[in-house]
């Protein structure tokens, strides 16, 4: 398994602790915490051996730090804490060597090899509007399918298209009415078909009855029905994909609901017979214990039709079967928690042993997101929004002298989708926020295109240095600010693994940004002091070695980008 630096030295601590007091080493390594910065970087803190050593914990910390000595940590006591400093001129070496000998993509390690994860993710529905769930999903489900892969996994991204169901009932009779046979082929032409046709069944019981029946024989395989169903989703499908492709994304699988249609009745029978099933008010409900005011499993409704959670198990049955994966991820909006927390029940009840291996990765709310021209009806409209919006800042900032560009609408998509992306990762998962154009497009802020641009200017630094030094003494990096620089770019891929054991894209999307404060910290000091410039006008090992922890800047910044999803301009 791949060691970086920052889990060697803590290694190293964590069993000299665990010799001097004669514990399990993965005990103590459990306790060791990241230290306040004005400590060190490491902190073991004392308290719970009080009883077994019987003597108050600053003693005990000062007896340890007294008689601990590890290569390469300086190791203090503060009251009940024993405190480890990296020795920062072997560590700010050892950390440049480890970031540019790995080049892009450091922060990888094959410690997922030959294990499987599944990801279901982005899974919009097929001639209906978006919702904002989609753009989450898809942002978030690509940050996750990276971020595994980037650990060895192998990565079965699915896209579980919502293509089966009512909906196609009321495009299907709503084209007749409204339909423009010139707009057939365009998605937003069925979207704007299926708004009007579902307002239209609310009050007209007919055209409802209608739309069911369509979806019935739709059902029953009748070939006419069966052929629209097909032209209407590949229409869907042909105005999705450019979407993916402007976001990088490509999933492994583009399955569908209606993969599963002829699966339901097996799925039935098998529940029937391991679980049980019972009638209720005419439907066909899995016979669990339910909680109080607990919805029941719907099997199939009252009218014969299947439904979403039925789909749900047999597809879950189905990629155990393709894949036999270490994980499945849903990631689904939170409103669906109990959806999922059924769906893995009924697997549970089964016999399924594998459903322990199935998890909804839920993600909260997106408030505030509309465009000038009023309501979002695609995706697709949000990142078109984005790169106009974009590309006005981009017009400005240039013509201000703030940043240069030869292409600025490429930059623009670039920018502006970079906005967007980290205006969501940034945040916890499952935390509902709210968006704001201005706010996530600001280079200033903890956003996105502040990111973008720190990666450039690192860029710009290596251009004007006449590029990457091949070596450096990288002891010569003695400023405080070096320093922390240095230990904020070593935990990059602890944050990486944290990401990954929790499927939180934010760990990494909030390290950058202390990588982007600490390195602009750094390298605005030569505006106020001509000897810290990084380029520094006499000395060229400083010169050098300065350049080689800029190079180590672009290298984690350009990784961590690539992991979100954003691109990385080189000049801007
Ligand atoms: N199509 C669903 C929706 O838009 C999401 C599907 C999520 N995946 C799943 N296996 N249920 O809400």
């Amino acid at each position: 398994m791949t060691q970086f630096l920052h889990d060697r030295l803590l290694e190293a601590f964590a069993s000299a602790l665990a010799a001097a007091v004669g514990q399990p080493v993965e005990t103590i390594r459990a306790q060791v915490k990241p230290a306040e910065p004005e400590h060190g970087d490491l902190a073991f803190p004392t308290f719970p051996l009080a009883k077994q050593l019987r003597s108050a914990p600053p003693k005990i910390a000062a007896d340890l730090a007294g008689r601990l000595s590890v290569p390469g940590l300086e190791i203090t006591a503060a009251g009940p804490y024993v405190n480890a400093r990296f020795e920062p001129r072997s560590f700010v070496s050892g950390v440049l060597s480890e970031v540019r000998g790995a080049g892009p993509g450091y922060g990888a390690t094959d410690a997922g090899r030959g294990k499987t994860v599944v990801i279901d993710y982005s899974s919009p529905n097929i001639a209906k509007p978006i919702g904002f769930h989609h753009l989450r999903t898809t942002l978030i489900g690509h940050a996750i399918a990276n971020l595994y892969r980037s650990q060895g996994w192998r990565v079965e991204g699915i896209n579980y298209l919502g293509d089966w169901g009512k909906q196609f009932g009321l495009v299907a009779v709503g084209l007749r009415e409204y339909g423009d046979p010139a707009r057939r082929g365009e998605m937003a032409h069925l979207v704007d078909v299926y708004v009007k046709a579902n307002a239209r069944a609310e009050q007209d019981p007919a055209f409802d009855a209608e739309a069911r029946a369509f979806f019935r024989k739709m059902e029953q395989g009748d070939p006419e029905a069966r052929a629209l169903w097909t032209e209407l989703r590949e229409t869907s499908l042909r105005g999705f994909l450019p979407m993916y492709e402007r976001l990088g994304i490509r999933f492994e699988h583009i399955d569908g609901e209606s993969l599963y249609e002829d699966r339901m009745d097996a799925v039935i029978e098998e529940i029937s017979r391991t679980v049980g099933v019972k009638e209720s008010d005419g439907a066909l409900i899995v016979d669990l214990p339910y909680a109080e005011g607990e919805p029941p499993v719907l099997l199939k409704k009252a009218d014969g039709s299947t439904l979403y959670a039925t789909r749900d198990l047999a597809a879950a049955e189905d990629r155990w079967g393709r894949f036999h994966f270490d994980r499945a991820l849903y990631v689904v909006a939170r409103d669906q928690s109990l959806h999922f927390a059924q769906v893995f029940r009924v697997l549970k009840a089964m016999g399924k042993p594998w459903a322990e291996r199935c998890i909804h990765v839920a993600f909260g709310r997106i408030m505030g997101m509309s465009t000038r021209a009023g309501k979002l009806v695609l995706l697709a409209d949000v990142l078109d929004e984005a790169r106009a919006r974009a590309l006005e800042k981009v017009r400005d900032s240039a013509s201000s002298g703030r940043i240069h560009t030869d292409d600025p609408e490429r930059l623009a998509e670039q920018v502006g989708l970079g906005a967007i992306i980290f205006g969501d990762l940034k945040n916890r998962r499952n935390t509902d926020y709210t968006f704001d154009w201005d706010e996530v497009l600001e280079f200033d802020g903890h956003t996105g295109p502040y990111l973008q641009y720190a990666h450039a200017r690192a860029c710009n630094l290596l251009k004007r240095g006449g590029g990457t030094p091949p070596t450096a003494d990288a002891t010569l990096l003695a400023l405080p600010e070096e320093q922390q620089l240095a230990r904020t770019l070593a935990r990059f891929p602890v944050q990486v693994r944290a990401a990954v054991e929790q499927d939180e894209p934010s760990f990494v999307a909030r390290h950058l940004i202390d990588v982007a404060v600490d390195f602009s910290r750094w390298y605005t000091l030569g505006n106020q002091d001509r000897e810290k410039r990084v380029l520094h006008e006499s000395d060229e090992a400083l010169r050098a070695a300065r350049l080689s922890l800029a190079d180590a800047v672009r290298i984690v910044l350009a990784s961590g980008l690539q992991l979100l999803g954003i691109a990385a301009p080189e000049s801007m």
